[in-house]
């Protein structure tokens, strides 16, 4: 049984979580709690609800959400991360809470940051906001903005962190979580499919595979990453614009940066022939990583055809699959995957599968490798858990907008 936080604050009925859940990793609530109010996981969902609104506007800074609870366990804050430069989510949240956050609790998804980047260590905010209790989801990997836990309690506030540690993990922070342990950006292969596989037509036609509801959902996706990657032979036989497009045909407000890769042109008219497009002529997913790096992209979204999508699964340099099936069948035509450096069975990609659900017509399956980092044993599901930073894969204040600062660790996976 689960003991709710201090102070009678009402079920919010947005919020999911129950007051009586036990979901929560951590195992228990502030013992010096009455039996009402919202729960250490409750307030948690609600950070993690604000850090999902800012998904896809804050890169190279991680999307943190953050609740500050007051004294009687009231709900006084909520912030997010803002765009780079801007405050970080903690300050934005004890802002909204003013006198309030004194002797009370703040609920971060990320550890607070302890180091001067472009703005204040959010530990500073916290202590001088007088705030009691700590509580956060995921560790800060990094080894300069890392360690807020430790100067907190050093100065005297109480520590709680894996609060929803794997449910934050695998949400809007899975890529920047990523980007820092490896020094290299996210990488999210999203393919459309006919059950047996095909791709496109024997005559090179793809569109549209999948119906309306998948395609409304990848131009969502799009939104939400900081560029998407096509290689010249999409280019050439679909002529696409790679913008995020809501239903109604208007633009997002916010659109990725849009790269080819291939050393052949993009042909003038041709939508992609525009000054904003990032053209790589390179054959090397390796030297297109380390390019986006470089410009602080920290999650990738690879629409790429057969060829450059097999070339990133050779290299080891897909981290997630969105497969988006369709209830068709084309019996020739390409296969969503050429080359993919396998030539026999013993060296098959395996997958394991994150969630499979259905998406208007079509399956959309959400999978990640199965792999080994460093030869340390198979990722898992679970694998961005706090702290396990992959050893010498990491080196980029990613936090403060420096990520082209950092290393990149190359044919590690
Ligand atoms: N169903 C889907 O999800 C989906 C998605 C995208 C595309 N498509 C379809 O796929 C077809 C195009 O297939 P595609 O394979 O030509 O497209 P692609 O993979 O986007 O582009 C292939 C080109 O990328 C360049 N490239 C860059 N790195 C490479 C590497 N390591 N190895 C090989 N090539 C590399 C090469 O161009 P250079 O010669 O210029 O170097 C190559 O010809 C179209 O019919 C399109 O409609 C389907």
């Amino acid at each position: 049984m689960t003991r709710p936080l201090r102070g009678a604050v009402p079920h919010d009925p947005a919020d999911d979580s129950d007051p009586a859940d036990d979901s929560d990793p951590a195992g228990d609530r502030d013992p010096a709690a009455p039996a009402t109010g919202v729960t250490l996981a409750g307030a948690m969902r609600r950070a993690l609800a604000a850090s999902v609104a800012v998904h896809g506007t804050t890169s190279p800074n991680p999307p943190v959400g953050a609740v500050v609870l007051d004294a009687a366990g009231a709900v006084v804050g909520v912030g997010a991360t803002a765009p780079p430069g801007g405050p970080h989510a903690e300050v934005t949240a004890l802002r909204e809470a003013g006198p309030r956050a004194r002797g009370g609790t703040a609920v971060v998804t990320l550890e607070p940051c302890a180091h001067h980047g472009r703005t204040p260590p959010c530990t500073e905010a916290l202590a001088a906001a007088g705030v009691a209790t700590v509580v956060f989801a995921v560790r800060d990997p990094h080894p300069t903005a890392g360690g807020g836990a430790a100067v907190l309690r050093a100065g005297g506030v109480a520590v709680r962190e894996g609060v929803l540690g794997d449910e934050v993990a695998r949400g809007p922070l899975r890529a920047w979580l990523h980007a820092v342990r490896t020094g290299r950006p996210h990488v999210t292969w999203k393919l459309a499919a006919t059950l047996d596989g095909r791709s496109a037509a024997a005559d090179g036609t793809s569109r549209w595979i999948t119906g309306a509801d998948a395609r409304a959902e990848v131009h969502a996706l799009r939104a939400g990453v900081d560029a998407i990657v096509v290689g010249t032979g999409t280019v050439l036989a679909d002529d696409p614009s790679l913008t995020a497009r809501r239903s109604d045909g208007s633009l997002h407000e916010r659109s990725p940066l849009r790269v080819v890769v291939g050393h052949r042109d993009v042909p003038s008219g041709f939508a992609l022939d525009a000054p904003d497009v990032l053209h790589l002529r390179t054959r090397d997913p390796d030297v297109v990583l380390a390019a986006l790096h470089d410009r602080g992209v920290v999650d990738v979204l690879l629409e790429g055809g057969p060829r450059l999508a097999g070339a990133f699964v050779a290299a080891r340099r897909v981290d997630r699959v969105l497969a988006y099936l369709a209830p068709a069948l084309l019996g020739a035509g390409p296969a969503a995957l050429h080359e993919a450096g396998v030539g026999t069975i013993a060296d098959i990609a395996r997958l394991q599968v994150d969630d499979v659900r259905r998406v208007g017509v079509d399956v959309l399956v959400d999978a990640r490798p199965e792999r080994t980092v460093n030869g340390a044993g198979p990722a898992r599901a679970g694998s961005a858990t706090p702290g396990s930073a992959v050893p010498g894969g990491d080196g980029s204040p990613l936090r403060e907008g420096t990520l082209h600062e950092g290393t990149l660790r190359k044919g590690a996976v």
